[in-house]
């Protein structure tokens, strides 16, 4: 069994991040979603990884290397475009070679991992397996309709959801993929589609099985459900405190500080994690929050967000809540007037100021 993640794509709903780094090194809890999907396939037992790159393929062949570091073997397989999840599944195919493989959307995240998955579908050995969650609003999602155990049909966002069972971005597949995959034809937004591709083994009455997902699921594509992730993570983690924290500090809750990070004068509230060298000084950080290597916050309070490398908040009078602040930003108060807003922001930015 080889594992397949895809870390291509054009990640227009991360902008502007995105224009300077691949969604799936942005980081959950310190740690670059992409991380998570290498764990959860090494977990499953799956030691032959093959990684899906487009334009950010410098960065992340920088941060995955040859995979050594999770006891896997990374192959980078270049996609020239952003044309498709079943595109990037198509371009893999002689490194898949004789296998069944699983197919991990690089910027998804799962509580709980994959391994019954795995488990079910090399007991079952279908054509092809999907993973579904019950979702509250299906209609934004690809929809699976079941009959008999068996997948039926998938749609694409329904205006009228026949079921509550979105498609996860985890995929597992026999060599029958790509003979679908040859048989379709781009959508409307010109990319293959690798729901299109699985409708196609439906119809050829190949088998194509369900497995319900236990705990939770997130594609972190976007900003809420990226802030969401970090939640869930953050909920999980186990206090550490390795960085400096001085005696007019309060640390409370699960917090992890790391070696080099100084807490002066200031309130923790956990969960929370603070990058190594890190200075938070006469500052609140609350719970849900991420703080990178080498961020400063300085009279600030901060909470539910993640604050990238290098990046300065300072002197601010409300609490910055809800917010992604990406690589060496600054926000701070002005100390001279007039009163007014200054901004030097990239394409794309948002700014909520009440
Ligand atoms: P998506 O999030 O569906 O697409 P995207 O990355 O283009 O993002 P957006 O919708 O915000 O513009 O992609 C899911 C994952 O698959 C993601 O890790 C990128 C990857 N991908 C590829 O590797 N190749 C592709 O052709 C596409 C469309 C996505």
């Amino acid at each position: 069994m080889k594992g397949l993640i895809l870390s291509g794509g054009k990640g227009t709903r991360l902008r502007p991040l995105t224009y300077t780094r691949a969604k799936q090194l942005v980081p959950v809890a310190n740690k670059p979603v992409l991380f998570y999907g290498i764990e959860a396939l090494a977990a499953a037992g799956i030691r032959t990884i093959g990684i899906v790159v487009g334009d950010t393929q410098a960065e992340i062949r920088a941060a995955v290397d040859d995979g050594s570091a999770w006891g896997v073997d990374v192959t980078y397989i270049e996609q020239d475009a952003p044309r498709g999840l079943a595109h990037a599944v198509l371009i893999s195919e002689q490194f898949i070679g004789e296998d069944s493989f699983v197919v991990y959307l690089g910027d998804n995240l799962l509580a709980k991992g994959i391994v019954p998955f795995v488990d079910q579908f090399v007991t079952e050995q279908p054509a092809a397996q999907i993973l579904l969650a019950r979702v509250p609003e299906p209609q934004m999602f690809g929809v699976a309709e079941l009959e008999d155990g068996r997948v039926k049909k998938l749609v694409e966002k329904p205006s009228k959801p026949k079921s509550d069972l979105a498609l996860v971005g985890v995929y597992m597949f026999s060599r029958e993929v790509f003979g679908a995959i040859r048989e379709i034809s781009p959508s409307l937004r010109n990319e293959l589609e690798i729901t299109d591709a699985i409708q196609k083994l439906i119809d050829r009455g190949l088998a194509v099985t369900p497995h319900i997902v236990d705990g939770w699921w997130k594609d972190t594509g976007k900003l809420e459900d990226l802030l969401e992730a970090n939640r869930l993570i953050l909920e999980t983690m186990e206090s550490r405190i390795d960085g400096d924290v001085d005696s007019d500090s309060h640390i409370d809750g699960n917090v992890v500080i790391e070696s080099g990070a100084s807490i002066i004068r200031s309130t923790v509230r956990g969960p929370v994690i603070i990058g190594a060298r890190a200075k938070v000084s006469d500052a609140y950080v609350g719970p849900f929050t991420s703080i990178m290597n080498d961020v400063k916050i300085l009279r600030s309070e901060v909470e539910h967000s993640i604050i990238l490398e290098g990046s300065e908040i300072s002197g601010l009078q409300g609490r910055v809540n809800d917010s992604l602040v990406g690589r060496n930003v600054k926000i701070f108060r002005r100390p001279v007037t007039p009163s007014a807003y200054q901004f030097m922001l990239g394409d794309n930015s948002k700014v909520g100021i009440r």
